[in-house]
């Protein structure tokens, strides 16, 4: 057969690169350490320095906002420190309703929050917002003072993976925000989140927070009665890698109820040894972080801040979900 090579103007440069006696990824038929191997490497620094140049940096913070004393408040708020509160992961009949308010709750902040997204505000102006707004629905920004976190949501700005800290930087046009709010309303907590599009975004970071999406709805879809809790990480890790992204590993899903964090860990990846079998009446959350380039973090010297190792942008989503007999019900839904 007569194979005529592509043009090498047309031809791009594909993710795992040829090794330097393996022909050209170009097609052009001469070893790549006679091709296009050189191009590569400074086509590589060049990415390096743009991602470091336009790294998102530390910006200052606001003081600390208050909370009136008429809103009931989980038991860390004074002191940081949360107790081990009853940390139960199934919700009793009694509880469902109060634990779907909340959740519907957080579901409507995040609407709301996201509303507030366009070029020129500040995280700390969105964290303004989500505070007052939260108080008006009658809860408790659950972060507030959470392990001494100082602000009422995370907002996480490209390469920030999550945790990241409400302050003075303001959006700029083109990009992608992650907006994390949980509130603490008559005793229980809804979390949920989601990644906004700041004015006009390119498209490979669009498709990420498209597939991220599609992550979270496909860990949901994998909740069933009876099934291991491997199951939603395999389903979103499967898909992930499909698009050749990262699944981060560092942060998981976690039990929600009375208590923030309850002690289950949900990966977003499969791992084998997540073997607890999902059983209806369980509550807990699904916030798989997925990156254009590696899984790996590193973490700002405030202790929160989680950002990608290779700076590349990251996008997340989080429900809060109910196990139910039939399978599974989504809780941070208007
Ligand atoms: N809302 C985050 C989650 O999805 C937790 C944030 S804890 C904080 O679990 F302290 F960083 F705010
Ligand atoms: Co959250
Ligand atoms: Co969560």
């Amino acid at each position: 057969m007569n194979v005529t090579p592509a043009p090498a103007a047309l031809a791009r440069r594909p993710q795992k690169l040829p090794r330097p006696n393996d022909a050209c990824w170009c097609g052009s038929g001469k070893k790549y350490k006679k091709c296009h191997s050189e191009d590569d490497a400074d086509a590589r620094r060049d990415e390096k320095k743009r991602l470091e140049a336009n790294r998102v940096r530390p910006g200052h913070l606001s003081p600390m906002r208050t909370v009136p004393p008429h809103i009931l408040r989980p038991d860390y708020a004074e002191t940081g420190v949360p107790g081990r509160g009853s940390g139960r992961l199934f919700r009793t009949p009694e509880e469902l309703p109060r634990m779907r308010r909340a959740c519907q709750a957080a579901a409507k902040l995040l609407r709301l929050a996201g509303e507030q997204v366009k070029p020129g505000v500040t995280t700390d102006q969105i964290d303004a917002f989500v505070h007052q707004t939260t108080i008006d629905l009658g809860g408790y920004p659950s972060t507030l003072n959470y392990r001494g976190y100082k602000k009422s949501l995370c907002t996480s700005v490209n390469e920030i993976i999550c945790h990241g800290i409400p302050d003075d930087r303001a959006l700029v046009d083109g990009d992608i925000v992650n907006l994390d709010v949980t509130i603490f309303l008559d005793g229980f907590h809804g979390d949920t989140n989601a990644t906004f599009l700041v004015g006009t975004v390119d498209e490979e970071s669009r498709e990420l927070v498209r597939v991220t999406r599609e992550c979270l709805m496909l860990g949901v879809e994998a909740v069933k009665p009876g099934r291991p809790v491997s199951d939603i990480g395999r389903a979103i890790e499967q898909h992930a890698s499909k698009h050749g992204y990262g699944v981060v590993r560092s942060y998981c899903g976690h039990g929600i109820g009375d208590t923030f964090h309850a002690n289950l860990q949900v990966p977003h990846y499969f791992d084998p040894r997540a073997t607890t079998r999902l059983e209806p009446g369980m509550t807990f959350t699904i916030e798989p972080m997925i990156s254009l380039g590696t899984w790996e973090d590193t973490v700002w010297d405030d202790g929160w801040t989680a950002v990608t190792k290779d700076l590349k942008r990251s996008a997340q989503f989080e429900h809060t979900v109910l196990v139910t007999e039939a399978g599974v019900e989504i809780l941070t839904v208007e």
